[in-house]
């Protein structure tokens, strides 16, 4: 084994950053063994210098996170800051000053991952980043490498686990929004802005990651259909009841029919309970890849946390340091397909459709029109009275997003729909 250490520069040491340092120092000799060298914390930068860290020594506190990886001597640099800046600079820069990146930051990765991946190459450099995705589950490895000699058609799955916590608590316990969220909070899961979380910025930026190394092509966090959970209410979890599903916030990446283009999109959505997903608790994330060869894979674990994600990013730190020893780089940006993503109207889907109607002669029938007017069929129709009034739920067949949102505006546009209580897309049957 080689005696002189790898030197690891770590910046950020908050929930994820503070379990690499406690990992990289309780399994320092196990680590050492499996690399081949011992690897050392040479610096740790964060932003506020006097707050304690246990198990952290206080002489690699460093407040100059850019002095840390311009040093020279650095082999890898750690990177669990979050955001776009200062983060971008640090690890462009850290490629120019000689050392390999391991980063948790799937914000950035997919807003501007195309300009990482490139210093990464120009500087013969790794860029590894796990724990970017599903929190400890190893996915990014698998698509990148395992199956990089079959062809993937979709991803689907839950890949944030803060809102995973929420859904999972209002629909088991009848748990608030706002005391969920706190939880999540309190446990590490949210981001430092839970609004990235809950309004599926955070899903979104995953999904972008999960579509560009499933398809080779390149795909922007701008580029994913977003919606998020915050609209969802208790009604809507009655409804999804009476259907025998659940509601699940998820990430859907697919390929078109024709392989021509490939859509890429964060909605919440109904799922019947016998789906695998719908098994998904607290903040656990799954993730299913439909491969041409391989068939169904699924890929289940702790989606969020400090220790999960730590493992994730050590993981990467190992393999990072192998090549290094062995002056080998890992695989670079695969996007040699250029696929264009097709916008949300594009993709084919259900709908629940929940109606407040005027419960009178000729209702339904003029629903039914709207509905066969925008080349929509209906699976199943349910309806209530109730003073005069009349609750209507419909269930589509697949059809076109642009389609069903149109029937859904067209509806509003009644006379005799007094309101649209719920829209919820089915996915998984
Ligand atoms: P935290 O907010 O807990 O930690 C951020 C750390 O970065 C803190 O130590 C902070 O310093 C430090 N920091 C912030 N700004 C600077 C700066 N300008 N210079 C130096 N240090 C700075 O975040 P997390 O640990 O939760 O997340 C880190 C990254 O990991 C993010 O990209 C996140 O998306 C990702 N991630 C997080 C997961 C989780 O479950 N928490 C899971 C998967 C990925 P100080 O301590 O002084 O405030
Ligand atoms: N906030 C993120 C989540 C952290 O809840 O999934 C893991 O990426």
């Amino acid at each position: 084994m080689r005696t002189r250490p790898l030197k690891v520069a770590l910046l950020g040491c908050g929930v994820v950053g503070s379990e690499v340092a406690r990992i990289m120092t309780t399994h320092a000799d196990d680590l050492a063994a499996r690399i081949g060298a011992p690897v050392e914390l040479a610096g740790v930068a964060v932003r506020r210098p006097d707050k304690v860290r246990g198990g952290v020594d206080p002489a690699l506190i460093t407040t100059d996170a850019t002095a840390l990886v311009k040093r020279g001597d650095i082999d890898v640099v750690v990177e669990v800051i979050g955001g776009i800046e200062p983060a971008r600079t640090l690890i462009t820069t850290a490629f120019e000053h000689g050392a390999s990146v391991v980063s948790a930051n799937k914000a950035l990765l997919a807003q501007d991952g195309a300009t990482l991946y490139a210093a990464a190459e120009q500087h013969g450099r790794d860029l590894y980043f796990e724990a970017a995705v599903a929190g400890a589950i190893p996915l990014i490895r698998p698509l990148r490498e395992s199956l990089a000699g079959d062809k993937i058609n979709r991803v689907m799955g839950i890949v944030n686990g803060t809102t995973n916590f929420i859904l999972d608590k209002m629909d088991s316990t009848g748990a608030g929004y706002q005391e969920a969220l706190d939880e999540a909070t309190a446990l590490g899961y949210a981001e430092a802005d839970p609004t990235a979380d809950v309004e599926g910025f955070d899903a979104a930026a995953k999904a972008a990651i999960l579509a560009g190394i499933a398809f080779h092509t390149r795909v922007r966090l701008d580029d994913v259909s977003r919606e998020g959970m915050t609209e969802v209410t208790a009604a809507d979890f009655a409804s999804a009841r009476q259907m025998g599903c659940t509601i699940k916030l998820l990430a859907i990446c697919e390929r078109a029919a024709d392989g021509e283009s490939v859509t890429a999109r964060v909605h919440p959505a109904m799922i019947p309970l016998s789906h695998p997903l719908a098994s998904v608790r607290e903040a656990y994330n799954a993730v299913f890849v439909e491969a041409e060869a391989a068939g169904r894979l699924m890929f289940y674990g702790p989606g969020a946390g400090g220790s999960p994600t730590a493992s994730a990013v050590l993981g990467d730190v190992v393999a990072v340091c192998r090549n290094r020893l062995n002056e080998a780089t890992g695989p670079g940006e695969s996007a040699y397909t250029q696929l264009p993503v097709s916008p949300m109207g594009d993709v084919v889907t259900r709908y629940h459709i929940s109606l407040d109607v005027a419960d009178k002669p000729g209702v339904l029938a003029q629903v039914a029109t709207v509905f066969a007017e925008h080349g929509v069929s209906i699976d199943t129709v349910r309806q209530q009275g109730k003073d005069g009034e009349a609750s209507l739920v419909v269930v589509t067949h697949r059809a076109p997003d642009a389609a069903l949102s149109g029937t859904v505006e067209a509806l509003r546009k009644l006379d005799t729909v007094r309101g649209v209580a719920s829209i919820m897309r089915v996915e998984g049957e």
